[in-house]
């Protein structure tokens, strides 16, 4: 057999583990996109643990004590002087027949007329149902996404999506943050926001919280997590600013109900986060938990690999439109290919997940369970894609296979092993998107962005490459002329996205 030719199809996959930096040895094999090469993802990823639970846990959402001074999730106009400003449109305080409050945000109350002489007349009802009340929500985001994501919101419904440093505002009812949550691609979670003001010091932290209604939100049978980001706060300790909000909103449940919540540092039912930046806190529900990127679907690792709110992004900035061809040759486990595959068929990246504000009093599980049904009935059958994947790690084909099969995707994606310097083109024309390895995560060198400017150019014309790389000598290295270069950041490395225009023989670039 030619270095050239076919692998044989049932080829057994090495689980060995490889030490770090080991690379898998180049083989130039160009080798056609066969039906083989899926059957071959499909009796690996057969092998699939049922994992998926536990790597969730493993990453559980804020802790109690945890704290962070990293970059702000993003705040407009400052206001002079002091000032604090509760949650608009909270619950109303008078419980329904059920003692409970009611669960959509709506005020019930019954209105209480006065008579002339100003005393208070027997309550009535109102005729016409209110409008649920009007919230203030903050979703943060990978740093670079703000505009995307100002447009995947007001496209879910929220007219006022405004992007700002690290996330977007938007306001409406608790209904619409619910959707968001089960519909954002690029959201990293939704926050609620239930207070805002100017701060001096943690005691005025702790007055603020104090005097919200905790108890017109959440039961208190929830457990609880304090997490405190801040931006330039003067506050010496973030623990201690953590502590004290713990202790306003224990304090608070204490004088309202003679009982306190408890505190779940690792899965907390409702996470609560107060932004601190200089001079300005901002204190919120987080309505998410975990991180909206984890959608369910990873259930084998594999190395460096991208976000999955990244992902999405990188398909949404590359223009890709599921009609175009598709491939990712370095594909690791595949999540660029399962978010495309997502996109596709339509299927809401929330669906298979749970979200912290199921565990509060304005969850109604009639709408919610309303959202999901639409979104089940508008996802389209899984179907054979024109979407294709490769990795020269025949680990990484197991991996994209299990991580598929999780997510329900296996059959709508075509997997082979092979090297990106020799794989032929699946199509004639299309986009590739690709995270290619890089020096900080994985071992690279110049001569590997050359190979692989000069393998794209040689079998790929025709074809858009869209390349996120955090590599300073990427662009260089390959030596082909980008037509655009956007910059993100890749959790904290700070990335370019390049864009590529295949064309033969016009690409390299004169040195
Ligand atoms: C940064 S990782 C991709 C991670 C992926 N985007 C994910 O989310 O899991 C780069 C991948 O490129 C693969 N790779 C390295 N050299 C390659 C080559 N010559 N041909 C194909 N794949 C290669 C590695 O095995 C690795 O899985």
């Amino acid at each position: 057999m030619s270095n050239h030719d076919e692998k044989p199809a049932r080829k057994k996959i090495s689980l060995t583990a490889k030490t770090e930096g080991d690379k898998p040895e180049r083989k130039h094999k160009p080798a056609r996109w066969s039906p083989l090469q899926r059957d071959r993802s499909k009796s690996a990823a057969s092998e699939a643990k049922p994992a998926a639970k536990a790597e969730q846990r493993s990453h559980g959402p804020a802790a109690e004590g945890r704290t962070e001074k990293k970059h702000p999730p993003g705040h407009a106009g400052k206001a002079k002087g002091y000032r604090e400003e509760g949650a608009s449109g909270r619950p109303p305080r008078t419980p329904a027949k059920d003692g409970a409050y009611p669960r959509d945000g709506r005020d019930t109350r019954p209105t209480r007329s006065r008579d002339e002489t100003g005393t208070e007349a027997t309550p009535r009802r109102r005729s016409t149902p209110q409008a649920p009340a009007q919230l203030k929500f903050f979703v943060p985001c990978p740093r670079g996404l703000e505009g995307e994501l100002a447009k995947e919101l007001i496209e879910l419904g929220a007219a006022d999506a405004v992007a700002g440093s690290g996330g977007v505002k938007f306001s409406g009812d608790i209904a619409l943050a619910w959707k968001v949550n089960l519909w954002s691609r690029l959201a990293i979670r939704v926050l609620q926001q239930v207070a805002e003001g100017n701060y001096r010091d943690e005691e005025d932290l702790y007055k603020v919280t104090l005097k919200q209604p905790w108890s017109d939100w959440f039961a208190v049978d929830k457990t609880i997590a304090i997490r405190t980001v801040a931006h330039n706060s003067p506050l010496k300790s973030l623990n201690f600013v953590t502590l004290r909000i713990k202790d306003a909103v224990c304090d608070r449940f204490r004088q309202d109900l003679e009982q306190r919540p408890n505190v779940d540092a690792r899965e907390p039912n409702v996470p609560i986060l107060i932004y601190l930046d200089q001079d300005r806190f901002t204190l919120y529900l987080d309505l998410t938990g975990e991180p909206l990127n984890r959608r369910g679907y990873r259930v084998e690792p594999a190395p460096a690999p991208l976000n999955e709110n990244l992902a999405a992004a990188l398909l949404k900035l590359s223009g890709w439109t599921p009609e175009l061809p598709l491939l990712d040759p370095m594909m690791g486990g595949g999540t660029i290919l399962l978010e495309a595959a997502m996109i596709a068929l339509n299927m809401a990246p929330g669906i298979k997940r749970h979200f912290a504000f199921e565990h509060l009093i304005s969850f109604d599980k009639v709408e919610w369970t309303r959202l999901r049904k639409d979104a089940e009935a508008g996802q389209k059958e899984p179907q054979l894609l024109p979407i294709y994947g490769c990795d020269i790690d025949p680990r990484m084909i197991r991996a994209a296979g299990l991580n598929l099969k999780a997510a329900g995707l296996l059959d709508c994606v075509t997997l082979r092993e092979g090297d990106v310097m020799a794989i032929p083109a699946p199509a004639e024309h299309g986009m590739i998107v690709s995270n290619p390895p890089y020096g900080v995560r994985l071992d690279t060198d110049a001569t590997f962005y050359k190979g692989l400017g000069d393998a794209l150019k040689q079998h790929f014309a025709g074809w858009t490459a869209w390349l996120i790389s955090g590599d300073a000598e990427f662009p260089k290295g390959m030596g082909l002329a980008a037509s655009r270069r956007i910059p993100l950041y890749n959790g904290p490395l700070e990335c370019r996205l390049y864009e590529y225009k295949l064309i033969a023989g016009t690409m390299r670039k004169k040195t």
